[in-house]
């Protein structure tokens, strides 16, 4: 039996809201009871310690104080773990990019020893990011899974991954068939879904690489599996519209085709939804499913501008994602900075509270996790992140100039990035603390500085 009182100013999002900045909770001096890696109290320090037996805690060492405000974990709603390593990559748009970065990245995964390394590295990102969950695309190996899935597993993560399904236009090496792609998928949910914290998510890449047949295989899946996600990618790209135009003559739009192959339902995360029509808005509202918000990534591959407003008033659930190697962090602090100048270049000003609501409750709300995770509710897993808000200079004078909590969350996130993750905790524990090695992963290996002639 695990039990700690945390103690801090304390910020969450009780409930689904389309009105973050009039519906969320917040303590200058709280605390978040945790035993056994669940949340069974949160509120006002005082209060809590006015009981007897609560302030004996203190003296018996169960308190802990921060210094900094804990927020509920974030959530990434879209990242491709085998991408970490060619983040930055320069000067193409989606489909040169796919071809010139990302597809020879991908096909290092074929070796197990590997993925195992990539795993374990970007799960300490995340956690080092002040991530907690994300929905992860591994590639098309079943191994990029295991490894992914072995890792969140260590660490007692609660994570989404699947294995990517991609027949064609693509390396050779890189191709499943639609019954290996079918089995291996199977397999891996037999395997991982719901195990401990693991939750599988049938991967289609999108749809210009997976054959009519694949597609149908993945729609079967879906079917036989209705508690799984789907993860894929929807209109990112003008190339890429017209490219799936030639291939799907017969559907009406892009969607038409996920939508055929019974791909869109609740728990479906679509990446990016940029070129959307009315259609596909009332679709993904009446099937119940999801968009995830990549700003950092759209702006990078100069794909576009995502239409928050119209999402949010077609009734779609939002989740902001970094889209890792295509968006240029992790960072959900960073990404939220990129939210609000996307949506400000459309004549709407994204507020401090509703962009954590999209990378907290709203996220989890997003893939039906609300009651596991998002939030400080009782009875929910205890993944928090404590920020400091003096982490750099710039950062802590803005702050202390700010007289209202909205002013000073919008430096938070306007500022912000890694350097503000103090502290990050799953389930209960410990995975990430400023400036302290936890887990003895040796990052530095085989660093070397590549000259190119003369300096
Ligand atoms: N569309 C298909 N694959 C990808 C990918 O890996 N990244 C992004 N951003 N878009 C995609
Ligand atoms: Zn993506």
């Amino acid at each position: 039996m695990t039990f700690k009182v945390h103690r801090g100013s304390l910020l969450h999002f009780p409930q689904v809201t389309s009105s973050p900045a009039d519906n969320y909770q917040y303590w200058n001096d709280g605390v978040l009871v945790v035993e056994n890696g669940r949340i069974t109290h949160v509120g006002e320090a005082k209060e809590f310690f006015s009981v007897s037996a609560n302030k004996a805690l203190l003296i018996q060492g169960h308190v802990i104080q921060h210094h900094g405000l804990l927020i509920p974990g974030m959530i990434d709603a879209h990242v491709h773990f085998p991408q970490i390593e060619m983040i930055a990559s320069y000067g193409k748009q989606l489909l040169d990019w796919l071809n010139t970065y990302t597809f020879p990245t991908e096909l290092r995964f074929s070796k197990q020893d590997y993925c195992n390394a990539q795993a374990e590295f970007f799960i300490q990102q995340l956690f080092s990011h002040g991530t907690t969950t994300a929905s992860v695309f591994a590639t098309v190996h079943p191994q990029s899974v295991n490894a992914f899935f072995a890792a969140a597993e260590r660490h007692d993560a609660r994570m989404i991954c699947g294995k990517i399904m991609m027949d064609r236009f693509c390396p050779d090496e890189l191709q499943d068939t639609p019954e290996s792609g079918y089995r291996d998928s199977k397999e891996l949910i037999e395997r991982w879904h719901k195990n401990g914290r693991a939750l599988y998510a049938i991967t289609p890449r999108f749809a210009p690489t997976s054959t009519p047949e694949q597609l149908a295989k993945a729609g079967q899946l879906a079917k036989e599996h209705p508690d799984t996600f789907i993860q894929t990618h929807l209109s990112e790209n003008h190339g890429e519209m017209a490219w799936v135009k030639d291939l799907f003559p017969e559907e009406d739009d892009y969607l038409a085709v996920y939508e055929r192959y019974n791909l869109v339902r609740d728990r479906a995360l679509f990446g990016h939804a940029l070129h959307l029509n009315d259609r596909e808005f009332k679709s993904l509202a009446a099937n119940g499913a999801s968009i995830a918000f990549c700003p950092s990534s759209n702006l990078f591959l100069g794909s576009g501008l995502f239409d928050y407003q119209k999402a949010k008033e077609a009734g779609i659930p939002v989740a902001i994602a970094s889209d890792v190697g295509a968006g240029t962090s992790l960072s959900l602090l960073r990404n939220q900075s990129d939210a609000y100048k996307v949506c400000q270049l459309q004549g709407v000003s994204l507020d401090a509270f509703e962009s954590l609501y999209l990378c907290t409750q709203g996220a989890a709300a997003a893939m039906g996790l609300d009651h596991l995770i998002g939030n400080f509710n009782i009875g929910t897993e205890a993944d928090f992140v404590e920020l400091d808000l003096t982490a750099f200079p710039m950062l802590k004078q803005r702050i202390l100039r700010c007289q209202e909590l909205s002013e000073q969350l919008f430096a938070l996130v306007t500022l912000g990035d890694e350097r503000v993750i103090e502290k990050t905790y799953v389930h209960g524990n410990l995975v990430y603390q400023k400036d302290v090695m936890l887990c003895g992963h040796n990052s530095t290996n085989g660093l070397r500085y590549l000259s190119s002639g003369s300096m």
